[in-house]
């Protein structure tokens, strides 16, 4: 049995983890986020009702579940209070079951801010980064001066903080950025009532982990993101501010890197990418305009159109490697069902893998075609039953990843899916 189980993105995100997660849930006890903020949106839908969330882990939508937390996420507390709100509005139980750690940085006003002013300033160059303030946060954690969700629970010492942080800030922003500063008063004032909110969530949850490891529960790591943003491992500098690779669920929670059992890399059947920076398989033809509209390819964040365009075996093959991926699980897998002939790169010609933004520019994608099926894939349940030439599709991508397929996932819904092998067993 598998005591702790990493869920990630292995291309730009919005792969489709949070549908996966909430599957998967159902033999868990407790779900965990770890890097990231925000700026993530996983889409939920549960008897046709869809659910978006940010912050919360996705197994908030099962009783009894216990969800956290982890320090490596940048926490902004109006968004988490919102999200909170929103789903004891619709009956969600999440007070009694949501546990948030003292050592998450928070997400400041002026982070948000410094983030939007930074984009602007950058014009055409701009990350298209989601505008909330997720980079500037983990620089101010990075830098050693930022303030986490345990400062805010004490008045005296997050006034302190505050002063010093504020002044820094303020200071790019009427200086360099001609900006109007913040005012402390508001800033101080904001965070002492979300502290009061979120005050009887707070807690040791690296102890509490370790407490479920002791009880031989079973815990549930839920990636942001994808590894093709990863800070280190990404399109740099067009990515996220975090890891976003297996290694940050250990140092995102405080687990030990062998406490973990199963890494699960999430891959949609083609690729997508919201923002900007390099992305070697996009199309731009009609068939890029068919995946987008088939998989109805808008961030659950922003709203922004996804660019769209064919896998990338290359990219996935490295997303394998520096994720330790135990089992793949394949998404969207019907989106592909209209089409004639699909496409996957499968080399990137003479170039080295790229490993920077200007290399990635150069990639020349070469591809091998696939016959489609054309024919409904949709809401299938068994191997048995998908097309020969959408079997053939999937062996490929095992062959060439060298990473066993266990899910595929043929809908939206929750029960629209192919389970060859269960990553909690
Ligand atoms: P940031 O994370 O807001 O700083 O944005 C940096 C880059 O990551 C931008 O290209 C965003 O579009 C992208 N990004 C951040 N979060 C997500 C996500 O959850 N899904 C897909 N892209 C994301």
């Amino acid at each position: 049995m598998k005591k702790s189980v990493v869920v990630l993105g292995t291309q730009w995100g919005d792969e489709g983890k949070g549908k996966i997660v909430d599957l998967l849930t159902e033999r868990a006890d407790a779900v965990v986020r770890y890097q990231g903020g925000h700026n993530a949106g996983h889409t939920l839908i549960i008897n046709e009702q869809k659910t978006v969330l940010h912050l919360i882990p996705s197994g908030i939508l099962r009783d009894g579940v216990k969800c956290y937390i982890g320090n490596g996420v940048v926490i902004e507390p109006t968004a988490l209070i919102k999200e909170i709100k929103n789903l004891e509005a619709s009956g969600v139980d999440v007070q009694s079951r949501l546990y948030i750690s003292k050592a998450a940085p928070v997400i400041m006003p002026y982070h948000i801010k410094l983030d939007q002013l930074r984009e602007l300033k950058k014009g055409k160059q701009a990350i298209g980064t989601t505008g909330r303030g997720i980079g500037p946060a983990y620089e101010d954690k990075v830098a050693r001066r930022g303030i986490r969700i345990g400062d805010l629970l004490d008045p005296e010492l997050l006034k302190d903080k505050l002063t010093q942080v504020l002044a820094y800030h303020n200071f790019v922003i009427e200086h360099f950025h001609q900006a109007e500063p913040l005012a402390f008063d508001e800033v101080y004032q904001t965070a002492l009532q979300q502290a009061d909110f979120l005050r009887g969530m707070c807690s040791d949850v690296t102890g509490q982990l370790h407490q479920h490891l002791a009880n031989e529960d079973r815990l549930l790591m839920e990636g942001a993101q994808g590894t093709l943003l990863d800070i280190d491992h990404g399109t740099y500098p067009f990515v996220t501010s975090s890891n976003t690779t297996s290694g940050s669920a250990a140092t995102g929670s405080g687990l030990g890197a062998t406490q973990i059992d199963y890494v699960l890399g999430i891959t949609k059947a083609y690729t997508t990418r919201v923002g900007g920076g390099p992305f070697p398989t996009e199309l731009f033809d009609d068939d890029g305009a068919e995946l987008a509209k088939r998989g109805v390819e808008f961030g659950a964040t922003t709203g922004r159109p996804r660019r769209c365009g064919w896998l990338d075996l290359v990219a996935l093959k490295r997303a394998v490697q520096v994720n330790g991926v135990t089992g793949l699980c394949v998404t969207k897998l019907d989106v592909l069902d209209t089409f004639e002939t699909i496409k996957m790169c499968t080399s990137y010609g003479d170039q080295a893998f790229p490993e920077s933004a200007q290399e990635w520019a150069q990639v020349k994608p070469i591809y091998e075609e696939f016959a489609g099926w054309q024919s409904s894939t949709k809401g299938l349940t068994e191997m048995a039953d998908l097309p020969a030439s959408a079997k053939a599709l999937i062996a490929h991508i095992e062959q060439f990843t060298g990473a066993p397929v266990h899910m595929i996932s043929t809908g939206p819904d929750r029960c629209e899916n192919i389970l060859l092998v269960d990553p909690m067993q």
